[in-house]
């Protein structure tokens, strides 16, 4: 049957290009082809996504039963199988012995690296490089489809303004602008321009909507967000994503506003009519199935009824549309005219990566193994992590750190870690691989005597690492103390009630500080950390996140000044836990924290403001910003605004600087932030020149949703800010005219 369904693929092809047909139309003719052969049971089956954890270190275990239902025609598509030898398996029961031969698809967490390991997500986005993002997506892919993987269920657009949330590790921060820009960039560099090429893969935004918005920062928690909110913050990136093409759109686990997102009308209008999305959506692990826990659905068959209602084309993992969907057919409740929509979606992704025409096309083991961490992908990786790095605090200029140092202690319970500093969900990446800071530190620093304690653990209370790590500081010119979270390896990071350092670290540097030698703090973690009496007592701080494989060189090569850093945070830090939220984009209060006023939007007891700011992080070089120019003050509402800006290196070496571009509407129908991110460029300056930086932005980019929700650009007075952080800019003025 499979030459069948070849040879009738080939004579739509043929014909239709005598018929001179667009892809498009050939594609849907092959794709309905295959449909008018199917079974209502292998239609369903195209509908249903297993789990394994088969690779060829961890043989399949053969009387699984999903091996059986993949015989069957039972199922579509597998994650977490790993390797071009274990896919080639799995694929070769679904084309040689099932009836019609369709192929699966392979899906896996590829996220930020398949074996090599980039930095983390939000480590990325601390860049605010858009092309160096799409590099390592295209990287990753290179990698992860040499290995079987057909489809990545990355990049995550979730925006999340609360640090207390384990996952914003994933995401891209706290701005929809800079997280719609990065999205944009690894779907691009994903899918690349073509999915049927054997070196790019199927992305998959997710989860939709407001993931992010947990609420206290609880994982799975419910979502309470405001429409207008859901708007202006959640929905962006994802539309952002949708508009760039992505392949599919993941839904999220949680409820939001009551209303779980795998069953929801609501957001079923928003992806298939108001933004004609006609790709795949699929469930998050059994958020399906979930429905019933969560009081939405009476048991699993009203569950896959609202599922299906929502227009999911993929249960993932959840074994409800395999067993539910046949009785819902079979009692006329739902049409196969209907699940023909879903399975159309889902054969059309199987034409377009190309595996109709050789299933096989991923699953090359030479191709794997001359792939797999391959040198100039290793280099890529140092590179995309010294770029990550936010120098946070530099006090005195102690860093950069000479080689000519004499004496250096490195502490701390990550100061020789090889396995969290691959962050979450790190695929294949391998901890023997990856480079720690210790390690990176001894290469850099072959002049010093390196003296080594880990002083305490990440978390827990013991001290008894204490005296040791005093004793190597004691006896150090300066101390090197690596800190952070924990970071569990292949799925979510952990939510936190207290975002401080975990367990005794804090204690361990308050007795490092007591030496009176000079302290580095690098920080290794996947969210804000309130550092408040770091900031204040401690003289220098970087935030190298989860650096990835070769994390160690990358701090060693920022700290000795080889590499001058440049990166900017993507989420504001706070000083407190009990701060939050305290996102740079906060509306205008009626009672401005000021010196002389007493009732202000304000705490008592303690700042209201960011301890490190959105868009903030230091340079061993210093700009300085002049001349912000626009090329009219008065502009109709199909216009754009033309701005120039002056950006000079006043310091002794070369460096990077990411000028931003923030805007304020000072009067609208609702009230407005103080300031939204709506352009960045990243620009180079040798020391002592000046570069002048342009910036167009469409003045119809710069709408809000009214009081009917309704999105307008209304004309009005605005505020143009420029500059280095969402706290440090040129101001100027501009109104749109009708
Ligand atoms: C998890 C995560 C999702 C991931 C999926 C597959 O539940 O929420 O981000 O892609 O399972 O591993």
């Amino acid at each position: 049957m499979r030459l069948l369904i070849l040879n009738l693929s080939l004579v739509i092809i043929l014909f239709s290009c005598s018929q001179e047909k667009s892809n498009d139309a050939i594609l849907n003719q092959r794709v309905d082809s295959v449909l008018s052969l199917m079974t209502i049971q292998e239609k369903i089956g195209q509908m249903a996504q297993l789990s394994s954890w088969g690779s060829e270190n961890r043989p399949l275990n053969e009387d699984l039963s999903y091996l059986q239902e993949i015989r069957t025609g039972r199922v579509g598509s597998m994650l977490n199988i790993n390797g071009a030898e274990m896919t080639y398996k799995l694929q070769r029961i679904a084309v040689e012995e099932t009836r019609l031969g369709i192929p699966l698809i392979f899906g896996f967490d590829v996220v930020h690296g398949y074996q090599t390991i980039f930095p983390i997500p939000i480590a990325l986005s601390s860049t605010w490089d858009t092309s160096l993002v799409r590099w390592v997506s295209e990287i990753t892919a290179c990698e992860a489809t040499s290995a079987g993987q057909h489809w990545t269920f990355a990049p995550m657009a979730d925006v999340t303004r609360d640090p207390r949330w384990g996952r914003i590790a994933e995401g891209c921060g706290e701005d929809p602008f800079l997280t719609s820009a990065m999205v944009i960039a690894q779907i691009k560099g994903f899918q690349g321009k073509d999915l049927g090429l054997k070196n790019t893969m199927a992305a998959c935004a997710k989860h939709f909507v407001a993931y992010g918005a947990a609420e206290g920062g609880r994982d799975y928690n419910t979502c309470e967000v405001s429409d207008r909110t859901l708007q202006e913050i959640y929905m962006p990136p994802f539309k952002a994503a949708a508009d760039a093409g992505i392949a599919s759109i993941m839904m999220a686990l949680n409820d939001l506003n009551g209303v779980p997102s795998s069953s929801s009308s609501e957001l079923k209008q928003v992806l298939r009519e108001n933004w004609s999305f006609k790709n795949i959506l699929v469930s998050d692990w059994n958020s399906i199935g979930e429905l019933v826990t969560q009081g939405k659905a009476e048991n699993a068959k009203d569950a896959c009824l609202q599922a299906f209602n929502t227009s999911i084309d993929i249960d993932m993992q959840g074994n409800i549309y395999a067993n539910q969907l046949e009785k819902l057919y079979n009692e006329k409740i739902i049409s196969e005219k209907e699940i023909d929509n879903s399975v159309r979606r889902i054969l059309k992704l199987k034409f377009l990566l190309g595996l109709f025409d050789d299933p096989y096309l991923y699953s090359d083991p030479v191709r794997e193994k001359s792939t797999l961490s391959k040198p100039e992908f290793i280099k890529a990786s140092e590179y995309a992590a010294c770029q990550s790095v936010v120098l946070l605090k530099n006090k005195s200029n102690i860093l950069p750190l000479s080689q000519k140092t004499g004496k250096i202690a490195v502490v701390g319970p990550l100061s020789d870690d090889k396995s969290n500093i691959l962050g979450s969900w790190r695929a294949i990446g391998e901890p023997d691989s990856a480079v720690s800071v210790l390690e990176g530190i001894k290469t850099k620093y072959t002049n010093s005597k390196i003296l080594h304690a880990e002083g305490c653990s990440i978390e827990g209370s013991s001290k008894n690492g204490f005296e040791q790590a005093i004793q190597a500081a004691n006896n150090s010119d300066v101390i090197i103390a690596v800190m952070g979270e924990r970071s569990p390896e292949v799925n979510k990071t952990l939510s936190a009630s207290d975002i401080s350092l975990p367990g005794v670290q804090r204690d361990l540097l308050k007795e490092l500080k007591a030496t009176g030698k000079p302290i580095v703090l690098i920080l290794l973690n996947g969210r804000p950390i309130a550092l408040d009496w770091e900031s204040k007592n401690i003289d220098a701080i970087a935030e190298a996140w989860f650096p990835g494989t070769k994390a160690g060189n990358a701090i060693a090569k920022v700290i000795s000044g080889e590499i001058n850093p440049c990166a900017k945070l993507p989420v504001s830090f706070p000083h407190t836990t009990g701060q939050i939220p305290v996102y740079y984009n906060h509306k205008k209060f009626g009672r401005t924290p000021s010196p002389n006023t007493k009732e202000q939007a304000k705490y008592d007891d303690g700042p209201e403001e960011a301890l490190f700011p959105f868009g903030y992080g230091l340079s061993y070089t210093q700009f300085e910003f002049s001349d912000l120019a626009l090329e009219k003050n008065k502009l109709p509402k199909d216009d754009s605004l033309n701005i120039r800006v002056t950006v000079a290196n006043t310091g002794d070496r070369d460096g990077c600087e990411i000028v931003q571009v923030y805007v304020r509407d000072l009067i609208a129908e609702v009230t407005r932030p103080i300031l939204e991110l709506k352009g960045f460029q990243k620009v180079y300056a040798e020391k002592g020149r000046s570069v002048e930086v342009r910036f167009k932005i469409a003045v119809s980019d710069l709408g809000y949703y009214n009081i009917d929700l309704k999105h307008v650009v209304e004309p009005g007075n605005f505020e143009l800010m420029v500059g280095n952080s969402s706290v440090n800019y040129l101001k100027t003025k501009f109104t749109v005219i009708d």
